[in-house]
């Protein structure tokens, strides 16, 4: 009888776990609703509703570029106006903060809820930042001048002048001007210089110059495409590395002591955070081919869920060594959502790229995005909810509820693969 009713359950559970679609749509909902919070500054968005343990109660720039990012991609393919206003107000929020005093000026990572700059210990800067809010900002400028609204873009968001007094060109001047400097890493433990961090900032300045020169500032547009180019050259210098393919941080000065082997998920957001206009690296790199069995090969060492045949795909964390487990960093590290669906991602951009390919290894790729999607799913609590991370032994979400982040991630990857019709 027992079992029949297990057996009975389980089939229920299984019939009610959310499609791919499904999820999209609740992570879509969720970041609209994290980024319009009554009690938060219009335009913000919190990193997680979670006001203690942890609290993510607070803008960061870089979650927030990135979030915007995904909304930018969303706008494009569906024209929603709601959405185009989110995007207008984050534009305001983000000028606001710009030109508040904070600690470090633009490298500031993180900012209350009213607006203004935290002001407690923090690792700062952070130099990914005003490079990630440069790229989001440039692809939603060229939106915008397809549309025809060149004032809009001239007022607020790209103005040829000197000192800056538009926002992008602010970031791409701090950008141009400050990446040889060493900053805290994205997940803002150490200080040094990054793949993730020089590859934003190669990139912005790339797509900045372009976007510089079609609006008639021409040595600015110079400026920048110099300062991209000599960026480029220093991460093929100082980055691919033979063993593991490419290490994630050079000259590190404040360091956690226990991070040694240097392979960490970052540089694979890196290449999809700015996807499509990185090209720097090919996704089949030689280096970065050797990186991808690096990453998976050491996740699939460090977490036992890994090893459960039954659940597909393998779940990623931030880097094998680890110690951050959500609410403290004397802990162990575990899988998070958001490098778990980056390997889809990167599969779906690997399809893409590779004309030439047998249908053989399509068929591998496409089997192998459905089974990291999956992976993603089967971690939920199936009503479509995702935290930062899932517990590498039992498999059950822990860290920051609905991270804005995790929700943002499943959208872009979702839409790169091109599922949202
Ligand atoms: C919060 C940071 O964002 C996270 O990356 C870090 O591991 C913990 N604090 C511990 O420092
Ligand atoms: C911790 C992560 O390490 C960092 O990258 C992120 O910006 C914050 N949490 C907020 O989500």
């Amino acid at each position: 009888m027992n079992l029949i009713i297990l057996l009975f359950c389980s089939t229920l559970l299984w019939a009610n776990i959310p499609t791919k679609h499904e999820q999209f749509q609740r992570s879509l909902d969720i970041v609209i609703s994290n980024s319009t919070r009554p009690d938060v500054m219009k335009g913000m968005i919190v990193a997680s509703p979670s006001k203690s343990s942890p609290n993510y109660y607070y803008d960061w720039v870089r979650d927030t570029a990135l979030t915007m990012r995904s909304l930018i991609d969303y706008y494009e393919k569906t024209k929603d106006s709601n959405i185009k206003q989110m995007i207008f107000n984050w534009v305001q929020a983000e000028i606001y903060r710009q030109n508040i005093p904070t600690l470090t000026g633009l490298g500031e990572p993180k900012f209350n809820v009213d607006g203004s700059g935290f002001s407690g210990p923090w690792g700062r800067p952070q130099n990914d930042g005003p490079a990630l809010r440069a790229l989001s900002l440039i692809k939603f400028s060229r939106i915008l001048l397809t549309e025809g609204d060149q004032d809009y873009v001239i007022k607020f968001l790209y103005h040829g002048v000197l000192p800056a007094d538009s926002v992008i060109k602010k970031d791409l001047e701090y950008v141009a001007h400050h990446w040889k400097d060493q900053s805290f890493d994205l997940w803002e433990e150490e200080k040094g210089l990054h793949f993730y961090t020089l590859i934003a900032q190669h990139v912005a300045l790339q797509e900045g110059s372009l976007l510089a020169k079609e609006l008639g500032d021409l040595g600015a547009s110079h400026f920048y495409d110099h300062e991209s180019k000599l960026i480029g050259r220093f991460i093929k210098l100082n980055f691919n590395d033979s063993s593991i393919g490419i290490k994630a941080s050079i000259d590190r000065s404040a360091v956690l002591g226990y991070k040694n082997s240097l392979i960490d998920i970052a540089p694979l957001l890196a290449l999809l955070h700015t996807s499509p206009y990185q090209r720097l690296y090919k996704l089949n790199d030689e280096f970065i081919l050797k990186y991808i069995d690096t990453l998976k090969r050491e996740f699939l060492y460090v977490f036992p869920i890994n090893k459960v045949k039954s659940v597909p795909g393998i779940g990623l964390g931030r880097y094998p060594e680890d110690r951050y487990d959500g609410y403290e960093t004397s802990g162990e590290g575990n899988p998070w959502f958001l490098s778990t669906i980056a390997l889809a991602e990167y599969y779906c951009l690997m399809e893409k790229e590779k004309k030439k390919k047998t249908s053989h290894e399509l068929k591998n790729l496409s089997q192998m995005i459905e089974a990291q999607f999956d992976r993603v799913i089967f971690h939920s609590d199936k009503q479509g909810h995702l935290s930062e991370q899932f517990n590498k032994s039992n498999g059950f979400m822990q860290g920051a509820p609905d991270l804005t982040w995790s929700h943002n991630s499943f959208m872009t990857a979702y839409m790169r693969c091109d599922f949202l019709n």
